[in-house]
């Protein structure tokens, strides 16, 4: 039997959501940003789409600098990215309080994640609002990657999957199906 659900609610059941870690550059410091709602758009051009509320401290650090990197995290540092999704860049120093290494990204001025296995440095190209949330849409100029995370798919990686009220999961490389 299916039970009908309020359309408000219809991002709970979407879940799992790959959970990632989104840097932004900002003349003070840098920060990072959890997001679960990011995409990608197209092949080419290369775009890639990140939802943010316009509440977010990030989401002005990306007005103002125009880029981001989306970084996706191992499920090792899984504590971190709840972390940076339940504190504000306005208040504290993310890599402080985290001890993720921020380390420079070949194009643009945000820093990748160290700890992360994928980086996906954009330019932002488009900004347009949707409902209460608003959709940036970046121009992948480099994509970085731990050498021996992908072998064509992902190797050796747990990733993180996020299921809603503050809970995670991964998925276990022993059940990969190849068809
Ligand atoms: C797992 C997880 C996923 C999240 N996904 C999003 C998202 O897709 N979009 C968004 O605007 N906020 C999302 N958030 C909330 C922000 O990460 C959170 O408000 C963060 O503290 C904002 O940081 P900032 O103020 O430094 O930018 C998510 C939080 C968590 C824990």
């Amino acid at each position: 039997m299916k039970i009908n659900i309020k359309p408000e609610k219809y991002a709970y059941y979407t879940f799992p959501k790959m959970a990632a870690l989104v840097t932004v550059a900002n003349k003070d410091r840098p920060n990072i940003i959890t997001l679960a709602w990011h995409s990608p758009l197209s092949f080419n051009p290369p775009l890639y789409g990140i939802s943010m509320d316009p509440k977010r401290y990030s989401h002005n650090l990306i007005m103002d600098s125009k880029e981001f990197v989306v970084n996706f995290a191992p499920f090792s540092i899984v504590e971190k990215l709840h972390y940076c999704g339940r504190h504000s860049g306005r208040n504290v120093d993310k890599f402080r309080e985290t001890g993720l290494t921020p380390i420079p990204a070949e194009k643009v001025n945000a820093p990748l994640i160290k700890e992360c296995y994928s980086h996906l440095e954009c330019r932002l190209a488009e900004t347009k609002k949707y409902g209460d949330h608003t959709l940036f849409v970046g121009e992948v100029v480099n994509v970085a990657a731990d050498e021996n995370a992908f072998d064509k798919i992902l190797k050796n990686v747990l990733p993180v999957y996020y299921l809603g009220e503050n809970t995670y999961t991964t998925i276990n490389n022993g059940v990969i199906r190849k068809f």
